[in-house]
């Protein structure tokens, strides 16, 4: 089970039961507590042993995604006087980070090619693999054979999960169903314009007890391969094929969405009544790029000057501003009368966000609602952070290729503030999903 290369793979001796993994005649050691594999969202402790007094080593983690891509990461320790190490309460002197991070090795996980986000689809059958070698000494390209190893296993579904293609009517997606009869709260998960049926978040929401649906709306199935016309009535269909799945939590749902999708979630809680709670991450107040229908309101879609867009080196672009304003007289159709919603908003606003003016927008949907006298919003807000802002522990990513865009776009945030604020967010979507899904029946 230990991924190793070719003929290193027989120098490891594998202790039964145990997630430690030494080198033959080596006294260094590496293993992880609680153990070896977890959620992919679950903290581990990396622990070394078997170092001498204040040896200087440094630490590498590395994966290689379905795609390929190799991502890895390097810190800079010095074992203490009883030459060991402990991830949780060492400082990184050096390197990806610095500072007492605990995760510091996952979250700086950096492409090889640096224009590469993680791609994880199988979230199913394989976890992603992250391994983790101690050198000695300080080196920020260690070579040759580690003092010690170990490999982490983080999995995004939990024992139970369920996984299930959904093709029912219109609706294309998969649906995430916790193990136990819940009930349990109802969740549609969205991305943006990377298209098709993305499966990490949904999936490892099941895990914590939501059931979700992943839902397709572009490039999937028999889908429409653009979005330049959407119409609501899908994803009211899809609310409703959730809200009638016997194990929901009735009688609402919530809808979670990022970039595109975050429009869309505040769409669909504007227009349709079944929808309490919806979280927009990077999102924008106006229903942007293509138009999007209901019964008989067009919103058409707020667009974008190309003009506006700088060139940056290795022909990445920064288009951070080129979307036009949704407050500009000619956008005033664009923008979603979020006023008219009974379901409650969570916006989600990474202020270094190179792909929208995320801040903006959040500032006027709020200050749309507090004209209207609703108070039926929460906002958060995280300097330094950029437009990706996924569930915890995700490698940062700074820029990648933009489907629409046909080049790569800078995201923005900056990785160590990026990275800590997924993990400040990631439990506070779950809570506002529950504080606003569990007790819906009582209430009323
Ligand atoms: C849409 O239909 C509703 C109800 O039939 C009507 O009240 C409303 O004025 C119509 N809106 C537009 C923009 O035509
Ligand atoms: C975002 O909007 C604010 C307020 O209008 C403005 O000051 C800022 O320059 C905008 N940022 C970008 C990147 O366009």
């Amino acid at each position: 089970m230990f991924v190793a290369a070719g003929s290193l793979a027989v120098r490891f001796l594998r202790i039964p039961g145990c997630s430690r993994c030494r080198w033959a005649g080596m006294s260094a050691s590496a293993w992880l507590e609680p153990g070896a594999k977890c959620l992919f969202d679950e903290p581990v402790r990396v622990r070394v042993n078997g170092l001498s007094a204040l040896q200087q080593v440094t630490l590498k983690a590395s994966l290689t995604d379905e795609k390929g891509e190799t991502f890895s990461s390097v810190a800079f320790y010095q074992a203490d006087k009883r030459g060991e190490l402990d991830l949780s309460r060492s400082p990184s002197l050096d390197g990806y980070y610095t500072g007492t991070e605990p995760m510091g090795l996952f979250w700086s996980l950096t492409p090889a090619n640096p224009l590469k986000r993680l791609v994880k689809k199988d979230v199913a059958t394989s976890p992603l693999r992250v391994r983790i070698e101690v050198f000695d000494g300080h080196s920020g390209d260690p070579q040759g054979l580690p003092l010690a190893a170990c490999v982490n296993e983080r999995w995004f579904m939990s024992k139970g999960v369920t996984r299930i293609p959904v093709r029912k009517g219109r609706i294309r997606g998969v649906l995430f169903v916790p193990p136990g009869n819940g009930p349990f709260p109802g969740v549609i998960d969205m991305y943006g314009s990377v298209g098709g049926v993305v499966e990490h978040r949904a999936s490892l929401l099941a895990s914590h007890g939501f059931l979700t649906l992943a839902l397709g709306y572009f490039g999937f199935d028999d889908l429409p391969n653009h979005f330049l016309n959407l119409d609501l009535e899908y994803f009211e269909e899809a609310v409703n094929f959730l809200r009638q799945h016997s194990k929901v939590t009735g009688p609402g749902v919530g809808a979670i969405g990022i970039s595109k999708g975050g429009d869309l979630v505040l769409s669909m809680t504007t227009f349709i009544p079944h929808v309490r709670a919806a979280i927009s991450i990077g999102g924008c107040n106006a229903n942007t790029l293509g138009n999007l229908h209901y019964r008989n309101i067009t919103l058409p879609g707020l667009g974008i000057s190309l003009d506006r867009a700088r060139f940056l080196e290795s022909n990445i672009i920064d288009i951070s501003e080129t979307t036009n304003n949704p407050r500009d007289e000619e956008n005033k159709d664009c923008i979603i009368p979020l006023e008219k919603a009974e379901g409650h908003f969570l916006f989600v606003v990474g202020e270094d966000d190179k792909n929208w003016n995320t801040s903006l927008f959040a500032q006027q949907a709020i200050e749309r609602l507090k004209e209207n006298g609703k108070e039926n919003y929460e906002i958060l807000t995280y300097p330094k952070a950029g437009h990706l802002l996924e569930p915890c522990y995700f490698p940062f990513c700074y820029a990648s290729f933009h489907q629409l865009a046909g080049l790569p776009v800078l995201w923005g945030g900056e990785m160590k503030e990026h990275s800590l604020a997924q993990i400040d967010l990631w439990p506070k979507i779950q809570m506002f999903l529950r504080k606003h899904l569990e007790k819906q029946q009582s209430q009323l």
